[in-house]
């Protein structure tokens, strides 16, 4: 039988999982497990990068592995990072394999770069900067085949191809195969606020729609999605109502969708109707993951039983890579 690829990919925890990030990520991890070996991590050590509550970071592990459980990541595929420290060895050798000036040049690090630039202590961390580099590590500690990301992580991913290239040369070996981005059709899921901005947490409470939010809640938030601005050039499907078709896209809801669609090439079709076919397909994914959420609280010890083993199993992969990684670059691999 021909072995499974392996997949990796990675989240950070920053708590309340909204249905871009369902959408976008967490429902496509969850397909990906029947066809490939998964590793599925939360980044914390990457969380540390921006000013951060050092509570609310642990808060927000937890409550991702729950929420990520919910939606049906087996556990025994889920690992904490910071669980793995490694990964942050392998960080410090890849930071001697990286160009200083293509991190500089990234441009999530430009970006956040200037944010950090506008807050109140104008401090920029060195963290932010190799934060790519760490993401290399990630990927690269699994010798990961491929890794489903979104199109802002396509740098990333480069970055860590080109570590990989330059460790090879360096050792005379090919050592770390080249992880190539798993690029599926996602979609892409704007906020019903703003539909010419992204669903996300940064826009403000109106802009991302909570999985686990009350029914009545969700039901609102649909309720009062911007449909037509007038700034739609004629004939033209506005950005609003497009959304909310992908939405139903997005939950499989393919034959209210096109029935729906074909109202709207008619010209008859009632934005309420759509939009209450939209709230009731969220909110029958909503129901199942809270009702997969609540048997988890109910036995937090054994979530945490789960993690743990599942991170101690996972690093043995990791602490495999270290050791021949020390081989070949020259330090010291002695057996305490
Ligand atoms: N940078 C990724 C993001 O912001 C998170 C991440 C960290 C990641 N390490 C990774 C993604 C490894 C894929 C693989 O979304």
């Amino acid at each position: 039988m021909e072995e499974r690829k392996q997949i990796l990919s990675c989240i950070q925890p920053t708590g309340n999982m909204h249905f871009g990030n369902y959408f976008g990520a967490v429902q496509n991890w969850v397909k990906l497990q029947t066809e490939y070996n998964c590793y599925y991590g939360i980044v914390d050590y990457h969380a540390m990068t921006m000013p951060y509550n050092p509570k609310k970071l642990r808060e927000n592990v937890w409550d991702l592995i729950i929420n990520l459980m919910a939606a049906g990541i087996r556990p025994e595929n889920l690992f904490v990072q910071s669980l793995i420290p490694e990964h942050a060895e392998l960080n410090w050798i890849f930071n001697c394999f990286s160009s200083h000036g293509q991190l500089t040049r990234m441009t999530q690090f430009k970006d956040k770069s200037q944010q950090s630039k506008e807050s109140s202590d104008n401090f920029i961390s060195t963290g932010l900067l190799t934060y790519p580099v760490l993401q290399a590590a990630d990927i690269l500690i699994y010798q990961a085949d491929y890794v489903p990301v979104g199109k802002d992580q396509i740098q990333h991913l480069e970055l860590s191809r080109n570590i990989a290239q330059r460790f090879n040369n360096q050792v005379g070996k090919e050592y770390f195969i080249m992880p190539e981005a798993l690029l599926t059709e996602i979609p892409k899921v704007m906020s019903t606020a703003d539909p010419t901005r992204k669903m996300s947490k940064s826009a403000g409470e109106k802009h991302y729609i909570n999985v686990f939010a009350e029914e009545a809640r969700i039901r609102k938030q649909v309720r009062s999605a911007v449909t037509d601005t007038g700034d739609t050039p004629e004939g033209e499907m506005s950005a609003g109502v497009h959304n909310l078709f992908s939405l139903l896209r997005a939950c499989d809801k393919h034959e209210i969708h096109d029935s729906l669609m074909g109202e709207y090439e008619k010209g008859s079709l009632r934005y309420s109707e759509l939009k209450d076919a939209v709230a009731d397909a969220l909110v029958s994914i909503s129901t199942r993951l809270r009702e997969n959420k609540e048997v988890l609280l109910k036995d937090k010890k054994t979530v945490k039983e789960q993690i743990k083993a599942s991170s101690a199993e996972i690093r043995k992969r990791a602490q495999q890579t270290i050791r021949e990684v020390k081989d070949l670059t020259g330090l010291l691999n002695v057996k305490f």
